[in-house]
């Protein structure tokens, strides 16, 4: 999959290193590309650079994780997003997808898989677009975590930093479903399926990450 990260910081440019080691393609994007040269290097074959509205284009998925007050001209350098799947802001026309913002960006190089031995976190995420929700949970996997998905986008305010999902911390998927259960939003029955991992302790990195949170 081809996917363009408008805001390459902590977040987006972990979450492209491991996008990258599952097999996609990342443009890294920035207001002054040079500055990504060893982010790419680090990254890898598949990685490549180029301005925020390079990223636009280049992504059938954008990661859409610029700082916050640079939103609105990340916006408006990315120009229109019209049917591309984006990952984490509202914006007209685009499938907007919220996830990872319960995931502190210090965990994400951490993210690794050792089924078997460690389970899984959680990412809830929220969306109004299934066909978007279905790339975003695979993403979600590609990233070494387990997606779970949180119903509409009008529960995007539990995964912000007051809401539930976010105070909940990094969690497996048992207590992540527990927490779905107790939240009203129907639309939580048609969530897709999840598979369920190994129910054992966390081990050391995941409980380390949970009490830096
Ligand atoms: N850090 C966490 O633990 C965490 C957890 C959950 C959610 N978040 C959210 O995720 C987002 C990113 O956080 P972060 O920690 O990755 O921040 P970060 O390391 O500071 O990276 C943010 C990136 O945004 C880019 N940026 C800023 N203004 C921009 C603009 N006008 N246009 C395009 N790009 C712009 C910057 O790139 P250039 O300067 O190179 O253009 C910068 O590399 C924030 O909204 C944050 O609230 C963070």
């Amino acid at each position: 999959m081809k996917i363009g990260i408008i805001g390459a910081g902590k977040v987006g440019g972990g979450l492209g290193k491991l996008w990258i080691r599952a097999g996609h393609q990342v443009l890294f994007s920035s207001r002054h590309p040079k500055r990504l040269r060893v982010l790419v290097e680090e990254a890898g074959l598949g990685a490549y650079l180029g301005g925020v509205g390079d990223a636009a284009l280049f992504g059938d998925v954008i990661l859409f994780s610029p700082n916050f007050w640079g939103v609105d001209d990340a916006l408006e350098a990315a120009g229109p997003l019209k049917g591309k799947t984006v990952i984490d802001v509202t914006l007209p026309n685009a499938r907007v997808v919220k996830a990872f913002s319960t995931i502190p960006a210090s965990f994400i190089p951490h993210a690794i898989y050792r089924t078997g031995r460690l389970q899984r976190l959680v990412v809830f995420y929220c969306g109004d677009c299934q066909t978007s929700k279905v790339i975003v949970h695979q993403l979600i996997a590609d990233s070494g975590f387990v997606g779970l998905d949180a119903g509409r986008l009008r529960m995007a305010k539990e995964l912000e930093a007051q809401g539930r999902m976010n105070q909940a911390g990094l969690i497996g998927i048992a207590q992540a479903k527990r927490l779905l259960h107790q939240l009203t939003d129907p639309i939580q029955n048609e969530s897709l399926a999840c598979h369920d991992v190994d129910q054992s302790a966390f081990v050391e990195e995941a409980s380390a990450s949970a009490n830096y949170i």
